[in-house]
């Protein structure tokens, strides 16, 4: 009999504790804000990861946008929701000062979206109101809470709303992940952003995208 057949009671304690710590990790990784982590692996493993494909949703104006009105130019796509209280802003603002830093010529090329992962209380009128603060020309899209759940899947986006959305529907916030897309003319993924990207680290991305 091999020493390695028996189990000492220290490998079982740093077993446990390898456990404990795994679980940690996990559980970080559904924090408030994703990083693009589960997309980086996804890409390793698969070699090429397809992020975007159908949706149907509907935009500040009220009329149905599906991922074909978004083709002809390329995109740059964040899922969030307008309670949110300093990511998503944090966020769109880097968007926003990208286009701003690559001028009004490249920018007029590029669409930027924003939509919602939280559409019980993103209504058509609060996305509208929302977009316009950061950036004039912005899609904000919403929609049913089955529009928006096939939207993010589309696109792999996680988010959890809360229980508490019943009780504390004001105050409620949402998981979600962080990453802003880059998308081609034709819906094609090209490029993401993680949380923390510097607008010039965008800007510079886009301009090299858009004037090689
Ligand atoms: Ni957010």
């Amino acid at each position: 009999m091999t020493s390695e057949n028996k189990k000492s009671p220290a490998g079982l304690i740093a077993g446990i504790i390898g456990l404990i710590l795994l679980a940690g990790v996990v559980g970080l990784g559904l924090a408030k804000h994703l990083g693009d982590a589960g997309v980086e692996s996804v890409q390793k493993t698969t070699g090429k990861a397809k992020i975007g494909g159908p949706f149907t949703l509907v935009n500040q104006a009220g009329e149905t946008v599906t991922e074909e009105s978004l083709k002809g130019k390329p995109a740059l796509i964040y899922f969030g929701y307008t309670y949110c209280p300093d990511v998503c802003p944090t966020s769109l603002s880097i968007m926003s000062d990208a286009l701003d830093m690559i001028g009004e010529e490249l920018a007029t090329k590029v669409q930027p979206v924003f939509i919602t992962v939280d559409p019980k209380r993103d209504s058509v009128d609060v996305i509208r109101d929302y977009v316009g603060h950061f950036y004039p020309g912005m899609v904000g899209l919403t929609g049913s809470i089955d529009q928006v759940k096939k939207a993010a899947l589309a696109y792999r986006v996680f988010y959890q709303v809360p229980a508490t959305e019943e009780t504390e529907p004001d105050t409620y916030l949402v998981d979600h992940s962080s990453i802003t897309y880059l998308m081609d003319a034709k819906g094609d993924y090209l490029a993401h952003f993680s949380h923390g990207t510097t607008a010039e680290a965008m800007a510079e991305r886009l301009r090299k995208y858009l004037a090689p």
